[in-house]
C-alpha cells in the first residue's frame, strides 16, 4: 500500500547560486517538513540570507529547483510570487518598523495594503496578534515608545499578521542582550508550538539557537508557558563554503569533534 508522505514545506534540490565569480551555494539539497523548525547557522557571508531570499523568490538560483508548498518558485512569475509571499512571514535582518506609523498600522500593514480586508477586521486581527505576543496594551503607541525587544516582537507580529504558514526569521535577536533575546525567542517558540507554523530561524547567536530548539510552548486554560522540552524541537544546519557542512540535531552538533564546528561553537558557547 502506498504510504502518504506529507509534502515538505520547503525543498532545495541541487541548488546553486553565484554572484559574479563568487559561488554562494553549490549543489545544495535539503527539505523541511511541514510544521517543523530548521535552524540555519553559518559564519557571516555563508549564504544564510541568500537561502531565505531564494525561498521568497527575491533571488533566483543559477541551477536546481526550489519548491515551497510543492510549487516551483525558481521559475515562478512575479504575479504568482506575490501570492506566494502572502503565505510567507519574513522577519528581515535588522527588521525595522515604520516609525511614523502606530503599532497597529505596522502590524496591519500588509493586511491593509495587500488585501481587501475591511478596517474593523484588520483591527481585530491586529489586536489578536498583539495579544499573542503580549503587547495588547501597545496597540495605539508609536514605535519610539517601545523598547528594542518590544519593537522586534512587533516586527514578528507584523510577519505573522496574515497567518502565514511559513515563517522566515533572519537573525531575529541581533543587537539584543540575552534577556531581551529570550523574549523574542519565546515568540518564535510559541509560533512553532501553538500555531504549528513551519519556520526557518537564521541566527549566528548559538545561545538563541539552542534555546528555541530545547524549549516548548504549552497552553493550558489560556495560560501560555515556555518550558524546557524533553526532546529537541528543531533540526540544525550549518552552511560553509557553499555547502551544508552539518545537518542534524543540536546534541549531535555539540558532540561533534570537528575543528571548524568546535571553533564556531566555542566563540559563543556558555558562559553567556
Ligand atoms: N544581491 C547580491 N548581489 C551580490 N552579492 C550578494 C547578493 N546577496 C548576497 N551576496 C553575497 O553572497 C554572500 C552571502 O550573503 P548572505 O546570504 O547575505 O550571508 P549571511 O550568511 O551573512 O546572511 C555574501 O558574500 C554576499 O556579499
Ligand atoms: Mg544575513
Amino acid at each position: 500500500m502506498e504510504t502518504l508522505v506529507p509534502r515538505p514545506a520547503v525543498v532545495f534540490d541541487h541548488v546553486s547560486i553565484a554572484f559574479d565569480e563568487q559561488v554562494v551555494l553549490r549543489d545544495v539539497s535539503f527539505s523541511i517538513p511541514k510544521g517543523s523548525m530548521r535552524i540555519l547557522l553559518g559564519a557571516s557571508g555563508s549564504g544564510k540570507s541568500v537561502v531565505l531570499k531564494l525561498i521568497m523568490g527575491l533571488l533566483r538560483p543559477d541551477a536546481g529547483a526550489i519548491l515551497v508548498e510543492g510549487q516551483r518558485v525558481d521559475h515562478m512569475s512575479e504575479r504568482m510570487l506575490l501570492d506566494l509571499r502572502g503565505d510567507i512571514g519574513m522577519l528581515f535582518q535588522e527588521s525595522a518598523l515604520f516609525d511614523s506609523l502606530t503599532v497597529a498600522e505596522n502590524v496591519g500593514y500588509r493586511l491593509n495594503e495587500e488585501t481587501d480586508m475591511p478596517a474593523d477586521k484588520v483591527r481585530a486581527r491586529v489586536a489578536e496578534v498583539l495579544g499573542f505576543i503580549g503587547l495588547g496594551d501597545f496597540i495605539d503607541r508609536m514605535p519610539s515608545e517601545l523598547s528594542g525587544g518590544q519593537r522586534r516582537r512587533v516586527a514578528i507580529g507584523r510577519a505573522m499578521a496574515s497567518k502565514p504558514h511559513l515563517l522566515l526569521f533572519d537573525d531575529p535577536t541581533t543587537g539584543l542582550d540575552p534577556i531581551i533575546s529570550t523574549t523574542v525567542d519565546d515568540e518564535i517558540v510559541k509560533l512553532r508550538d501553538l500555531e504549528h507554523d513551519t519556520s526557518i530561524v537564521v541566527t549566528h547567536q548559538i545561545r538563541d539557537a539552542f534555546y528555541v530548539a530545547t524549549h516548548e510552548a504549552t497552553r493550558t486554560d489560556g495560560q501560555v508557558r515556555i518550558l524546557p522540552s524533553s526532546d529537541e524541537r528543531a533540526r540544525f544546519m550549518v552552511l560553509r563554503d557553499g555547502g551544508i557542512y552539518f545537518e542534524g540535531s543540536g546534541a549531535e552538533l555539540l558532540a561533534l569533534q570537528d575543528a571548524y564546528v568546535r571553533k564556531f561553537l566555542n566563540m559563543t558557547l556558555p558562559p553567556w
